[in-house]
């Protein structure tokens, strides 16, 4: 698949980069030794003071920063250019200007070096990320993704191999919580301050709807609970600091008791005895403390990988890329951007370079 061939597949070295959204990610990983390094730039600061990512300036400052990481993580993974057996990036879904910077570059870079750009399925990187840890989950293997842009439940059989089980119709679980927490007038991005403030809440005052839980199925849906928050604010009287934490606990509840049922069922639904949790909504304790109780009492195992591989991260794509380099996907080299790309197209690499 490349002008220059690899001796030896087993000592592939990848280059990864991620620029979907609001990070900029690089990372290097090597198929013998694993991850060699990995470095995020997080545009939060840059975009809090408009309470939501502002893609032009996301593409702007993937620009400025792409380049110094990147020579940055080459150096600490003590690897040069020309040691490089492919550079991986993220193709979509994602903010098209975002993504045009990591496809460009990588393919610029790939090509200097007469290499294979690979370009790798955003969702397909954190649904493989839990490789990155020792100890991985073997597939076949449930996954829970959820963040500020999805939230999915879906099998993973293999690479490539993926069922969509379910998905949110409206709002994704962290822009739920970044919503409600932006009406109870907490900062951006709101989910961890929400989940701060909630610990001090009484369980017991607001109890939401645990939207969709009353139907079968393994969709979601999180914009009408915001709207529920908004009543119970309106109508409390007294909006005090008690009031907010009340409401706060409310809404975690409700979001993380809905998550979990469905995680249940999605485990009863495929027999799969592991569940995987990834996205920067898997940092909140109370969904963490609920699926562990779950998994331990159906006999599973539930996996959450380190948190700066649940979110947004360079090595899950460098990962990925890595995987369908060895498979010799050709169907995945130099592929164009994607805005919109749903999972579902996704193939193993045997069946697309067939
Ligand atoms: O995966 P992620 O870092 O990236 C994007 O989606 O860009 O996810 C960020 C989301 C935000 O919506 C944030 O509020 C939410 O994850 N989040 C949390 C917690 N920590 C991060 N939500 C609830 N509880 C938390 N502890
Ligand atoms: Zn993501």
């Amino acid at each position: 698949m490349s002008e220059r061939k690899t001796p030896d597949p087993a000592a592939a070295v990848v280059l990864g980069i991620e620029t979907s959204c609001d990070e900029t990610g690089v990372a290097v990983v090597d198929a013998r030794r694993g991850l060699l390094a990995h470095a995020l730039h997080s545009q939060v600061a840059l975009h809090a003071e408009y309470g939501g990512v502002v893609p032009e300036l996301a593409s702007r400052d993937h620009v400025r920063r792409l380049l110094p990481l990147l020579r940055t993580v080459l150096a600490e993974a003590g690897v040069a250019p020309r040691q490089l057996s492919a550079v991986a990036y993220t193709a979509g879904p994602g903010l098209v200007g975002a993504l045009l910077v990591g496809a460009a570059t990588a393919r610029a870079f790939a090509s200097g070096l007469g290499i294979p750009a690979i370009g790798v399925h955003h969702m397909e990187g954190h649904l493989l990320a839990p490789a990155l840890e020792a100890d991985p989950p073997e597939p076949p293997y449930v996954a829970l993704l959820v963040s500020g842009g999805h939230s999915l439940l879906v099998e993973v059989r293999g690479l490539g191999d993926y069922r969509l089980l379910g998905e949110t119709l409206d709002d994704a679980a962290g822009e739920a919580f970044d919503k409600t927490a932006k009406l109870l007038g907490l900062p951006y991005p709101g989910g961890p301050h929400l989940a701060r403030l909630a610990t001090s809440g009484n369980p017991e005052r607001f109890r939401f709807a645990r939207p969709m839980t009353d139907r079968p199925g393994l969709e979601f849906s999180f914009s009408g609970l915001k709207t529920q928050v908004l009543l119970a604010w309106q109508k409390a009287g007294v909006q005090d600091e008690q009031t907010r934490a009340d409401i706060a606990r409310g809404f975690e509840d409700a979001v993380v008791e809905t998550l979990a049922i469905k995680c249940a069922r999605a485990l009863e639904a495929t027999g799969a005895r592991t569940l995987v949790v990834a996205g920067g909504v898997g940092a909140n304790r109370r969904l963490r403390g609920q699926l562990v109780e779950l998994a331990a009492a159906r006999g599973a195992r539930v996996h959450f990988p380190r948190p700066e591989f649940c979110t947004d991260n360079g090595a899950m794509i460098a990962l990925a890329g890595l995987k369908r380099f060895l498979a010799g996907d050709l169907a995945a080299c130099n592929l164009p951007v994607r805005p919109r790309w749903p999972l579902s197209e996704l193939r193993p690499p045997a069946a697309q370079a067939a």
